[in-house]
């Protein structure tokens, strides 16, 4: 028995990452001309229990099967695949979802690119490759999360694409999405460099409004002009975002930003375009949100209080020593000290994310800086020498916080 037919190419993402210049995140090898029975004499190791997928015996990387795939029943899980020495490579790419992923390179440092995936990469073109891209709905979060990884390029949606993403939505091919996928999807989009595309990009699709509807909710729904120049609910939550991840790399905050106006999508339209108590109203959305997505706790936490609590932010400098005491213990400030930081840079978003403010210099991050660190220097210890036992100990504490707060606000006036 001889191997001689057996030939290895790079695909996908790594050669796709190679020709713009970035680091690859991982490498993925399609084998063409081969058995699952020679690849394990050859001592990969098998893995996968769907696909023909084998382990490098040294480096661990994905060696899979030249492979074609055929839809068998709706969703997610209805594929067959086919996978046998005669499927060749073009077929195998063929079923691969956009141009620029389709893409190989052989052994001799040729690319194979038979759907011209590097003149779209060239002209930062997300096309599919075919009509088989509509067999897996995950590919229309996937274009999402592209647009927004590969933005600073201006990456855009192929027209045809783009028809043919709004056809999976219409016949509901995306409802049949699982939450965790599109958690998973949405997560590392938000990791990206301009993670408000994602959004807009499903939105323009009309995925938007079946994947998070109470985002979808907020365009359209209009604020007051002088706060709020650029009015659209919407598309100030964009600018939030889009602010946020100016500011930090951190996904929480930059998800907390995302969710925290939901509730102005159900303000009554009589009150438009004032959004009285849309905190309160906005915190059970999230929560709803983030439970049908299971969204991980750290996430859904730090969106809770923010939805919660950012007028607090907004309107810091007029507040009460004890308001801003017990804001501060809401946030869990005294034990968790990088949730202050996490609220503050949330709410620095909210506040940049409007026409005109993004460079607008902020005084709330100082003052409830300032008050965080002035409570903080209330050592528990002395009120306890001080004689104080039990539930007066908190009492206490609470009060003499509350006091070196005032003493800050009294310093900042003028
Ligand atoms: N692929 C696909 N459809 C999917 C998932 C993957 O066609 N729903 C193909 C694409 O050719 C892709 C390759 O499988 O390039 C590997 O997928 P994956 O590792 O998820 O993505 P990468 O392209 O490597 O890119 P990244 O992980 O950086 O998004």
């Amino acid at each position: 028995m001889g191997y001689r037919t057996l030939e290895i190419y790079l695909v996908g993402g790594a050669v796709r990452d190679k020709l713009l210049g970035i680091e690859p995140r991982d490498r993925d090898w399609v084998v063409v001309g081969t058995t699952p029975e020679e690849m394990t004499e050859l001592g990969y190791q098998a893995v996968g229990k769907d696909f023909p997928v084998f382990l490098h015996p040294e480096t661990k990387e994905e060696y899979a099967l030249a492979r074609t795939e055929r839809k068998t029943a709706p969703g997610y899980h209805g594929f067959a695949f086919h996978a046998s020495p005669d499927v060749t490579l073009e077929e195998d790419l063929v079923r691969r979802d956009l141009t620029i992923n389709a893409m190989a390179l052989d052994e001799a440092g040729n690319i194979i690119d038979p759907f011209n995936g590097q003149e779209d990469l060239e002209n930062g073109m997300l096309r599919h490759v075919s009509n088989a891209f509509v067999e897996d709905p995950v590919r229309v979060l996937r274009i999402a999360r592209y647009a927004a990884r590969f933005s600073r390029w201006g990456f855009r949606v192929a027209h045809g694409t783009h028809a043919l993403m709004k056809r999976m939505v219409e016949n509901g091919e995306v409802d049949a999405l699982v939450a965790e996928r599109v958690w998973q999807e949405m997560e590392r989009a938000l990791g990206e460099d301009a993670p408000q595309r994602f959004f807009e990009v499903l939105r323009n699709c009309g995925a938007l409004g079946r994947i998070l509807p109470e985002l979808e909710a907020l365009f359209g729904v209009p604020q007051p002009a002088h706060h709020h120049p650029e009015i659209d609910s919407g598309l100030h939550t964009l600018m939030v975002l889009e602010q946020a991840a100016r500011l930090t790399p951190d996904t929480r905050i930059r998800f907390a930003a995302l969710l925290h106006d939901l509730g102005k999508g159900t303000t009554p339209e009589v009150e438009w375009p004032k959004h009285i108590a849309h905190e309160a109203r906005g915190v059970p959305l999230v929560e709803g949100l983030c439970e049908r997505l299971r969204v991980p706790k750290e996430y859904r936490e730090l969106a809770v209080i923010v939805t919660r609590d950012h007028l607090l932010f907004h309107t810091a400098a007029e507040l009460r020593p004890v308001t801003i005491l017990k804001l501060l213990e809401r946030i869990d400030a005294f034990r968790r000290p990088e949730r202050l930081e996490q609220f503050l840079l949330a709410c620095e978003a909210d506040s940049r994310g409007r026409t005109g403010y993004e460079e607008r210099e902020l005084e709330q991050p100082r003052i409830l800086r300032g008050a965080y660190h002035a409570a903080m220097a209330i050592d528990v210890r002395e009120v306890v020498a001080a004689g104080f036992s039990g539930k007066a100990v908190g009492e206490e504490l609470h009060r003499l916080r509350s006091a070196a707060i005032s003493q800050i606000v009294k310093n900042r006036e003028p």
